[in-house]
């Protein structure tokens, strides 16, 4: 008999989850103003609000945390760290920041000016905040089949060339470097394939451009080629991951996510004069370049930490929960974006809640129906996020409109994923019942999702 799947690990530590009651989530709803960013942890059940620094270290990494040096300059740490990131992604310099958005300030602070146009996947939204913060534009180039949630296709987060070359085309000069997410966040944690690396590469060089990858999951992009793309099934994880940043000149990388530390991130570059600008922006900013906004613990786990996430086994384990939790969803008949993706279930609202308008956000009115019915915190990732069109200040209906249930990394088990499915299930089965969503009553300019203030239409 085969063996069944397992976890390439076991529980060392443990933490207490508390349950609520119904009424306690209907005040502690009102309070937060209906936006789950301002509900305290503690009123929680299962979070899944992020996958972003809410993972559990090894006892490898809490070990290394003892060894860290908190030198202020010449870190041992900062060197051990910047020699894992050279042998995983080739990239000669180094500078540590206190985490992935504070990375794109110190870059693009050197690289992108206003009037600028910055194409690439989905970009992020701190990725599209700091672009637009610089009076700048994002270029959303990806391709057409993400919209399509039902379609079933390998790698959805990929650039669509000719809609780069396009933007190559018109805006030339303005152009300061593509930047690619691997994975493809807002798109669902969909992966990127080499083959379109490839292709992204092959136009920069043309018109003579840099890439940027924001790697943020970049181990789960890997796993993904490895598992999906012709030619790659029996290269390792770490040679996969080497010939990806060998397609790139230069990294942003929010460490919260796969390089499984709670806090921390960086840029990589292998060219001296990028290093050189950012060196004038990170130390104003971040601290100085051998620590840049993070202990020298920190550091350590850091490079434990990335060597641990490009092994096959723990990303194995890792997606094949995300991949369970699709699996369930399938069974109830909840739409998502398909396939699973790498970090989080996208959940498809528009096609949940078809009664509520979408001037009334029907993600958001999805993700607090989950936590009215179980305490279960998710994240709109749609039309709020999205935020006002900085032209035209008008909301951006244009795009999908996810509940994402982000899967922490080594956290909760499959049972855990199993109460999500159910919850879900419960709110799913009385979505004909729910007409109205929510209307804003307060708003930041940029990034308002955070703190944005709602009340219920009806
Ligand atoms: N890029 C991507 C693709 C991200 O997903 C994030 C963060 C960042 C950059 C910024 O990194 O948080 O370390 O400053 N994403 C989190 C999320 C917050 O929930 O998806 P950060």
């Amino acid at each position: 008999m085969e063996l069944p799947y397992a976890e390439s690990w076991k529980i060392k530590m443990v933490e207490p989850v508390r349950k609520s009651t119904a009424e306690e989530r209907e005040e502690w709803l009102k309070a937060a103003h209906y936006n789950v960013f301002q509900l305290k942890a503690s009123e929680v059940y299962i979070d899944l609000l992020t996958d972003s620094g809410t993972g559990a270290m090894s006892d490898r990494q809490w070990a290394a945390m003892m060894t860290g040096d908190e030198s202020y300059a010449g870190s041992t740490s900062f060197y051990e760290l910047r020699d894992t990131i050279r042998r995983i992604t080739g990239f000669e310099y180094v500078v540590p920041t206190h985490q992935g958005r504070a990375a794109e300030n110190v870059l693009f602070s050197h690289l992108v000016h206003a009037g600028d146009y910055v194409p690439g996947n989905s970009h992020f939204d701190t990725t599209k905040g700091h672009i637009e913060a610089r009076k700048a534009f994002a270029v959303d180039c990806t391709v057409d089949d993400a919209r399509n949630t039902q379609l079933e296709v390998p790698f959805k987060g990929n650039v669509d060339p000719a809609k780069l070359e396009k933007a190559l085309k018109e805006y030339g000069d303005k152009v300061p470097f593509i930047i690619v997410t691997i994975t493809n966040n807002t798109a669902g944690g969909q992966p990127v394939s080499m083959q379109n690396l490839r292709e992204v590469r092959a136009l920069a060089d043309k018109y003579g451009k840099r890439v940027v990858f924001d790697s943020a999951r970049f181990a789960e992009n890997a796993y993904f080629i490895k598992t999906r793309e012709e030619g790659y099934a029996d290269k390792t994880i770490k040679e996969i991951c080497r010939e990806m940043f060998d397609l790139a000149d230069t990294m942003t990388m929010s460490s919260k996510k796969d390089g499984l530390v709670n806090m921390g991130g960086f840029i990589a570059t292998r060219w001296e004069d990028v290093y050189e600008g950012c060196k004038k922006f990170a130390i104003p900013y971040e601290g100085y370049l051998t620590y840049g906004g993070m202990n020298g613990r920190d550091m350590a786990a850091l490079a434990v930490g990335l060597d641990e996430n490009t092994e096959f086994d723990m990303l194995h384990t890792r997606i094949h929960q995300v991949a369970l939790l699709g699996k369930l969803l399938d069974e109830y008949g909840i739409p998502y974006q398909r396939p699973a993706g790498g970090h989080a279930i996208f959940v498809d609202a528009l096609k949940v809640l078809t009664n509520v308008p979408k001037e009334e956000f029907p993600a958001q009115t999805l993700t607090v129906e989950l936590y009215r019915e179980a305490g279960i915190r998710a994240c709109e990732i749609g039309y709020i996020l999205a935020d006002r069109d900085p032209v035209t200040r008008e909301n951006r209906f244009g795009g999908n409109d996810f509940v994402r249930l982000a899967i922490p990394r080594r956290v909760y088990t499959d049972n855990h994923i199993r109460v999500i499915a159910a919850a879900l299930k419960n709110v799913y089965d009385r979505r004909e019942s729910i007409n109205h969503g929510v209307r804003i009553t307060w708003e930041a300019e940029l990034m308002r999702h955070f703190t944005v203030k709602l009340e219920p239409v009806k």
